[in-house]
């Protein structure tokens, strides 16, 4: 099972829509007994939070169903996971930091690294932006997930299954 973290500030956003929009395109690809999926913020602010209601509104409206409960990431994640994906270079650091010693930091990267058509280096963040925010970051995010998926199938799947 390959493990996938999604990683923002509060972990109701970007990171929740990150989570289920890959684990949406998991299960279409039928790999959802190889792809594993979860999500965590780097601060406490919404600990226990379903994702925000205006994201969960955006998702609606494109069709998918977002779900979810804030947690805050800590240095066992890394242990865990095989790949943590920031949102931005501040959750980057922060993730970064948890790991003094840098033994799991070749796990951590940019979401926007995955990006096929946008050109951002980071995933903005939509919490005090209006309405327009969650839909781009829900193409954004669609965008990255495609591409993380061809990724882990390419870097992790495929490896594994000649092995
Ligand atoms: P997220 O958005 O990191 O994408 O979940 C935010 C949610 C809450 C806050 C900031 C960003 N906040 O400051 O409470």
């Amino acid at each position: 099972m390959v493990k996938l973290l999604f990683v923002c500030l509060g972990n109701i956003c970007r990171s929740p829509a990150a989570e289920n929009i890959m684990r949406l395109l998991v299960d279409q690809a039928g790999l959802s007994d190889q792809i594993f999926c979860d999500s965590a913020g780097t601060s406490n602010y919404h600990v226990g939070s379903p994702p925000d209601d205006r994201m969960v509104e955006a998702a609606r409206q494109r069709g998918m169903e977002f779900v979810g409960t804030a947690r805050q990431i800590e240095y066992r994640d890394l242990q865990e996971f095989d790949l943590i994906l920031a949102m931005d270079r501040q959750n980057y650091r922060h993730i970064l930091r948890l790991d003094p010693h840098g033994t799991h930091h070749h796990k951590v990267r940019m979401m926007c690294d995955f990006c096929q058509t946008h050109l951002d280096t980071e995933v903005p963040d939509p919490y005090y932006d209006g309405e327009a925010g969650f839909y781009y970051v829900l193409d954004l995010l669609s965008d990255a997930c495609a591409g993380l998926l061809q990724f882990v199938q390419k870097a992790y799947l495929q490896k594994h299954s000649q092995s």
